[in-house]
């Protein structure tokens, strides 16, 4: 076997000595906080904080090692991998690395660095490699790859964007990720489809991309998933809204079984619209069949009868694709009593409008949009292009944003929730705010104006809109009770709500 000799005669020239991270000089840099393996700097002459773990940086003869142990257990090993988790896969891939190095004593792998080369292997070849180490930080929402021999930056829940110790050396490490990542998910990355969007059986959302897209090299952007969802609660307790404006939001949602509201969150970037919408949808009661419709993937909630649908991308040939718009169309179809449509951006956004338009109730989803006017500029131009005499079937707009405070570094907010107020026909329907955050005081306020949804949801359900605002406090209290008890999990907290909505249909 040729590969293993050249392999072997690769490895032998390796001195065999991890080296471990490099720190950077001693200065003005501080220790902020630690965690298991982690430390976060603050250094004077850095723009923002350093994030260093104990990370191996494999390089020269450390490499070859790796590579020649990689090789052979590529070789070697067989595992029936559709059988395991990853956790399991990731221990029977240990396992079986540390008895060929015992086996293979020409390798010369010292008797104490044997676990540190079987676990930078499994890292290789079952994990995320080098990164590995930050896929399994909770503190992450984001691991970026800029390129080689830049560092690996990474989006803290605590510190915002943060500078780690991690370093490709060479693009073609990048680019050998971001293969095996595409492989993962039956996709390619080359130069005729030079972008990849996907998400992982694990739930991480995954872009990539290569040259000559990304001018610098190979970048991967990871967007870890949260295996435990944010609550209502975790929101308000966070501050990113009041135990009250939930409460509203929770009561719009079922719209008490007779008037769902059809809400739309809209945000930048990663100001946390699909968190929004997650929460939005865990309201919807479980006695109704609900079909959430993403470009991949993200919603995470124990309802009852859900069905889930993502848009499939064209195939390397450029057929197949079923669009977002595609499995709104079908989802009609489906006698569904919700659809979800995890982020509008095209022809979809017409066809949900349509929907809604002709009766569906509780649609909801997110939009890109920096606020509530632009939110309804954008749905009525291309490439959405809902006609003006449909825009008024929407009743909710939830503006949340990712603010930068002094104090408390970046903050998520929802800054307002307005209501679309139907004017004539043919013109721009207005906007009233029933709630707003106040940036001062850092509160959300109700703005006591009558609300025209709520007018609405009294003609429909024959409560008196002092009935529906006494809801709304009792809503509030339950809430704010859970809050209270620390119960925050999200399956904890849909029973409750749950439960009160079904103690409600048997009273009605
Ligand atoms: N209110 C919040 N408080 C704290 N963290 C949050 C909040 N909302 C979202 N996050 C976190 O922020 C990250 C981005 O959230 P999310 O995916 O909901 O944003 P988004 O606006 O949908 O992003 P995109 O524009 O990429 O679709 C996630 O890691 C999420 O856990
Ligand atoms: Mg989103």
């Amino acid at each position: 076997m040729a590969y293993l000799d050249q392999m072997l005669t690769k490895a032998k020239e390796a001195p065999n000595v991890p080296t471990g991270p490099k720190n950077a000089p001693e200065g003005q840099k501080v220790l902020i906080d630690s965690y298991d393996a982690v430390k976060i700097y603050r250094d004077s002459r850095e723009a923002v904080p350093l994030y260093e773990i104990e990370a191996p940086h494999f390089r020269g003869e450390e490499k070859n090692l790796i590579e020649a142990l990689m090789e052979i257990a590529l070789n070697v090993i067989t595992v029936e991998a559709s059988a395991l988790t990853v956790e399991e896969k990731r221990q029977k891939y240990f396992q079986r690395i540390i008895e060929i190095i015992e086996q293979t004593p020409e390798l010369k792998v010292p008797v104490n660095a044997k676990e540190f080369y079987a676990k930078a292997v499994v890292q290789e070849m079952v994990g995320y490699g080098i990164i590995d180490v930050l896929t399994q930080d909770d503190q992450l929402e984001e691991i970026m790859i800029i390129g080689s021999n830049k560092p690996v930056y990474v989006y803290h829940r605590k510190y915002d964007m943060v500078k780690t110790n991690i370093m490709y050396y060479a693009d073609s490490d990048i680019r050998n990720l971001a293969d095996r990542i595409a492989r993962a998910v039956n996709r390619r990355i080359d130069l005729q489809t030079p972008l990849l969007d996907a998400r992982l059986p694990d739930g991480t959302r995954v872009n990539a991309t290569i040259p000559p897209i990304s001018l610098d090299g190979t970048t991967i952007t990871l967007r870890k998933f949260k295996k435990d969802p944010l609550s209502v609660v975790d929101l308000a307790n966070y501050g990113t809204l009041s135990y009250e404006a939930a409460a509203f939001l929770w009561m719009a949602s079922d719209g008490i079984g007779a008037y769902p509201a059809n809400a739309l969150v809209a945000g930048g970037t990663a100001s946390g619209k699909t968190t929004a919408l997650n929460m939005l949808t865990g309201f919807v009661p479980n006695n109704e069949r609900v079909i959430t419709i993403e470009d991949t993937a993200e919603l995470n909630l124990p309802l009852q009868h859900w069905i889930r649908m993502e848009v499939r991308p064209p195939s390397i040939e450029g057929t197949g694709e079923v669009s977002m718009d595609d499995l709104v169309k079908n989802s009609l179809r489906m006698r569904p009593d919700r659809i979800i449509v995890g982020e509008v951006r095209g022809a979809e956004g017409h066809t949900m409008f349509a929907a809604m338009n002709t009766g569906h109730r509780g649609v909801m989803g997110t939009v890109h949009a920096n606020s509530a006017k632009e939110t309804l500029v954008r749905l009525t131009s291309p490439p959405i292009d809902v006609p003006l005499s449909m825009i008024s079937s929407l009743n909710l707009i939830i503006m949340i944003n990712r603010i930068h405070d002094r104090r408390k570094g970046a903050i998520r907010r929802v800054t307002e929730i307005a209501e679309v107020v139907p004017s004539d026909e043919l013109k721009m329907p207005t906007l009233q705010t029933l709630y707003q955050w106040d940036p001062i005081a850092d509160v959300m306020r109700a703005t006591g104006l009558p609300s025209f949804y709520l007018q609405l949801l009294s003609k429909y359900t024959g409560l008196s809109t002092d009935d529906l605002n006494q809801e709304i406090i009792k809503r509030t209290k339950i809430l704010e009770q859970l809050g209270k008890e620390g119960k925050r999990n999200i399956n904890d907290v849909c029973n409750v709500t749950q439960n009160y909505l079904a103690s409600r249909r048997l009273k009605v």
